[in-house]
């Protein structure tokens, strides 16, 4: 039972609380006042939803009363013994509008959040907004409204109302998951060939026994080949001993026939040669003799050859002496010579007497001169204190004009002849210093030939005989020389003789060592030839032996190779078989389980036909039979007796009965169809939604007369109450105001000026 309602600028609502009580509340008012304003409240209250905001006919932000910001609603509510409270807040923001709920169970906080309260006020009251919205609240219920309907939308519609059209949801389903399977069932057994799968799986035999033949063939050539590998390996191994063996018997043979030719050339050699040690030792003996004479003629040679050069010293410093005395003998006779020139027929005594008389004349002469040139200046500084002047600048005495001229003309020729003098002095000066000069000259160059004409010269007659006598010397020392030279050649030719027949000798003897050497040689190459055992016969026997088992192993190796290929190919056709095998095999598993789920489905849509038929009976039963219970209370006339819901695979028919089944569109009339509605409204609540006990009427008198309204009044006021817990009922009409109703309320409302909700209780 819903206790009370309260609305905070709910559309045209400002603030408005209204409180209800058990039985049929009403709610009166004009159009326009904010009636079906707080049945959507209510609704919002529980379910957070409204029919025309779930169908967006209205958005959320219509909800706040113009020029609002918050709104909200708080309702009350008992249910089974305790005491609920859902409030729901709306706030618009720049984000769109925010909603914030919470449900309370006896004054405890049950939970919060928009989702979760709805959530909950279902499991509380077990009716969902889906039922509640078909069976409490239905906006579109009334009979006429059906009755208008098409055979196929009418029956959509009332199943949809019972709650049936879910089934045809999953009907659909199933069928349309059917027909895409069965689509497909048919393109892959298009795909599927039969006739193919059985060719393939015979093939595939066939070839996989051929396989297992080519393995056996395989493993037989394997096995052969590998016995006749292993006889040739050790039949060349055999072959291969032998081989050395007839090498190293080949090696012998060829050694031993170059050792037995080497001794041949040799004895061809010394063949008549008679050759012994005692007269190579005799000729050794006269050779060391022949070599011993020719060293000491050497040494001899040598002696002499050290005096000789000793002795042509001696004559190379004579020859330089004899040639020193000469040059110095020309040059003495030379310096006497330039002597007597220099002197010119004086002696140096007399030179130097003069040498000294000239230079005490070049004094004298000298200072003579220095004393005429005194007297001649002071001559002249007289003259030029004399100049205009009438008295003597020496004494100052009064000379006359006469006297004065007088006195200048005499001193000028005194001071003339006095410089005269002395440039006369100075000339014969010149000539004195250039004589003397000369003289100095002439006594150096004579002390520097009188020198080398004084010279020692050594005596050229006496180093010229020394000389003559180491010549001669010489010549007897070459002459020697040139005879033991002669002996020397002499003795070293026999020498070299007697060497080179000793040389033949020793070749001779040196052939005879080789040919016994080489003779040993051959005797041991026959020994150890002798000793190789080796059998040409037995060899070649051997030889053509491997060469046959070679042939056999190819042979072998030929056949397991085809077996191989053979089985290659088979393997990759079996392969081959094996993939179009495999595909045919998931094609054909792919329609098995298509199949499969086709049986399950197709038994599933059909299982949920006739649960839906099943339940629509149920359902009908039910309806029809609450609808007979309520009709006799609501409907004030004995004319039709009974009512129901003739339900068939096509259509839902309405039909009354008044002795006889009639459509009641063909019979009814407007009155008489808004009594069904009611009863109707009311069998659905109660069937549909028993636990919740709520039945809402939005403007029921739609359509009645003013006896129906009577009527209604009556039964809203005593009749509803027994068939449901809590009715709420608005309504336009005036008349329903004088019943006496468990709560009454009149709303009035100032529209054009825009006014809020006035309520006002009754
Ligand atoms: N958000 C709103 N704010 C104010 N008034 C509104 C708002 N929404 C609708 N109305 C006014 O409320 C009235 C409709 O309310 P409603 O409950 O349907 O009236 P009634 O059911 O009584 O005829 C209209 O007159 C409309 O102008
Ligand atoms: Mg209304």
């Amino acid at each position: 039972m819903i206790t009370s309602v309260e609305l905070k600028n709910w559309r045209s609502h400002a603030h408005t609380r209204l409180q209800f009580g058990k039985g049929t509340n009403l709610i009166v008012g004009i159009m326009g006042s904010g009636k079906s304003a707080v049945l959507d409240a209510i609704c919002y209250a529980l379910y957070g939803t409204f029919p025309a905001l779930r169908r967006k006919s209205v958005g959320s932000e219509d909800i706040f009363r113009h020029g609002e910001k918050e709104a909200g609603v708080a309702l009350e509510f008992s249910h089974g013994g305790k005491g609920y409270r859902v409030v729901r807040a709306l706030r618009k923001s720049a984000r769109g509008v925010e909603a914030a709920a919470k449900i309370y169970e006896d004054g405890k906080v049950l939970d919060s959040g928009q989702a979760r309260v709805s959530e909950i006020v279902g499991e509380k009251l077990g009716v969902d907004f889906d039922l509640f919205n078909r069976a409490v609240y239905s906006e579109q219920n009334n009979i006429g409204y059906f009755l208008e309907l098409e055979a196929g939308r009418r029956k959509r519609e009332m199943d949809g109302l019972m709650g049936l059209d879910r089934f045809e949801d999953a009907r659909a389903n199933a069928v349309r998951v059917i027909n895409r399977l069965e689509g497909e069932r048919k393109v892959l057994e298009q795909r599927y060939d039969a006739a193919r799968h059985g060719e393939i799986g015979k093939k595939l035999k066939e070839k996989k026994g051929l396989l297992g033949e080519e393995e056996k063939k395989a493993g037989d050539a394997e096995r052969e080949l590998q016995a006749k590998r292993k006889e040739a390996d050790v039949a060349e191994k055999g072959l291969a001993e032998m081989r050395k063996m007839k090498e190293r018997k080949e090696r012998a043979g060829e050694a031993l026939g170059k050792e037995r030719a080497r001794a041949e050339a040799l004895e061809a050699d010394l063949k008549g040669k008679e050759v012994g040690g005692e007269k190579a030792a005799v000729k050794r003996a006269e050779l060391r003799g022949a070599e011993a004479e020719a060293e000491r003629i050497g040494k001899e040679i040598s002696v002499l050859e050290k005096e000789e050069s000793s002795l042509s010293r001696n004559m190379g410093a004579l020859e330089n002496r004899a040639k020193n005395a000469e040059r110095a003998a020309r040059e003495k006779e030379e310096a006497k010579k330039k002597l007597e020139m220099i002197l010119g027929g004086k002696s140096v005594k007399e030179l130097e007497e003069s040498e000294k008389r000239l230079e005490l004349g070049m004094v004298e002469l000298g200072s003579q001169a220095k004393s005429f040139i005194a007297e001649a200046e002071e001559m002249e500084k007289y003259l030029g204190g004399l100049d205009g002047k009438e008295s003597c600048p020496v004494c100052g005495a009064e000379l006359g004009k006469d006297k004065a001229v007088h006195l200048h003309k005499e001193r000028a020729e005194i001071a003339k002849r006095k410089k005269g003098d002395a440039a006369e002095l100075r000339k014969r000066l010149a000539e004195m210093e250039k004589e003397l000069l000369h003289t100095k000259k002439v006594l150096r160059e004579a002390a520097g030939a009188e020198g080398k004409a004084r010279m020692e010269i050594e005596d050229v007659k006496g180093i010229a005989g020394e000389l003559e006598r180491a010549k001669r010397k010489a010549e007897a020392h070459a002459k020697g020389m040139a005879e033991l030279r002669g002996k020397k050649k002499i003795a070293e030719g026999k020498a070299r003789e007697i060497l080179f027949t000793l040389r033949e000798m020793e070749g001779l003897l040196e052939k005879k060592k080789s040919l016994e050497g080489a003779r040993g040689r051959a005797r041991e190459l026959e020994r150890e030839w002798g000793g190789i055992r080796f059998s040409a016969e037995e060899y070649d026997g051997l030889y053509s032996d491997v060469s046959k088992l070679r042939v056999e192993c190819e042979r072998a190796d030929g056949k397991t190779r085809e077996a191989r290929r053979a089985i290659e190919s088979l393997k990759e056709m079996v392969a081959g078989l094996g993939k179009e095998m495999g595909a045919l095999e998931a094609l054909k598993e792919d329609v098995r389980k298509r199949n499969g789920m086709l049986e399950q489905l197709v038994i599933m849509r059909n299982a949920i036909g006739e649960t839906q038929a099943e339940l629509r009976m149920e359902l009908v039963e039910a309806i029809n039979s609450a609808m007979n219970d309520i009709w006799p209370i609501l409907y004030p006339y004995a004319d039709y007796r009974q009512l129901r819901i003739a339900a068939s695979e096509e259509d839902y028919a309405f039909e009354v009965y008044d002795g006889e089944w009639r459509r009641l569109e063909k019979v009814a009339s407007g009155g008489e169809r808004a009594c069904l509605s009611l009863t109707l409204r009311i069998a659905m609540a109660t069937v549909l939604a028993p636990e919740a006990g709520w039945l809402i009427l939005d403007e029921p008198t739609h359509n009645l007369d003013k006896e129906a309204v009577q009527a209604l009044a009556e039964a809203l006021e005593n009749k509803v109450p027994q068939l449901v817990e809590q009715a709420f009922v608005i309504t336009h009409e005036e008349n329903l105001m004088n019943s006496e109703f468990a709560r009454s309320y009149r709303f009035s409302r100032e529209k054009e000026a825009g006014g809020a909700t006035a309520v006002e209780e009754l």
